[in-house]
């Protein structure tokens, strides 16, 4: 069900809503990942969970998001203008480009969560979160301040719901 991907239930919300909410969750998995990488002082039974969550988080989840962007936006709202076409080319790049930092982070922390008192493991999970967050922060933007608020004002009310059924249909 998709109303229990997000932080609470949003009945108001609309499409863009929800992909609002996957941002809330890809950088609060991001954050998660660096806290796991900077502290050296936590249990061991929280870092092998925390690096877990993380790792299921990327596989599993993102992975879905950016499928709803590729396959659900790109196609509807390619053609509108110059302007949003240079940016879902954009995103179509940075898309490419995330998998060699996310494989990195996802490397690092099946290694940290494997061994929580490695050191050197947990330093690899900090620098490829840093990495990571570094390279999604200005894509998540780009989404946030262009594509998200095209989808709201060039899709009729029905292609919206359209996107939606397709989002909950790739989580069925
Ligand atoms: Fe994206
Ligand atoms: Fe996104």
């Amino acid at each position: 069900v998709l109303i229990s991907l997000g932080t609470g239930p949003r009945p108001e919300g609309d499409v863009v809503d929800l992909f609002l909410d996957c941002h809330e969750r890809i950088r609060r998995f991001v954050e998660l990942a660096r806290v796991l990488g900077r502290r050296g002082d936590l249990p061991a039974a929280e870092v092998e969970d925390g690096c877990a969550r993380v790792a299921r988080y990327f596989r599993q989840a993102l992975p879905l998001h950016v499928a709803d962007e590729e396959h659900s936006v790109l196609p509807r709202l390619g053609g509108h203008s110059a302007r949003i076409d240079d940016a879902l080319s954009r995103m179509h790049r940075q898309h490419e480009d995330h998998e060699a930092p996310l494989a990195a982070l996802l490397a690092a922390c099946d290694a940290l969560g494997r061994a929580s008192a490695d050191r050197a493991a947990r330093a690899r999970l900090l620098a490829a979160a840093e990495r990571l967050a570094a390279e999604l922060e200005p894509h998540l933007q780009l989404e946030e301040t262009v594509l998200f608020p095209a989808v709201r004002e060039l899709l009729a009310p029905a292609v919206q719901t359209e996107i939606r059924s397709e989002l909950r249909a790739r989580r069925a």
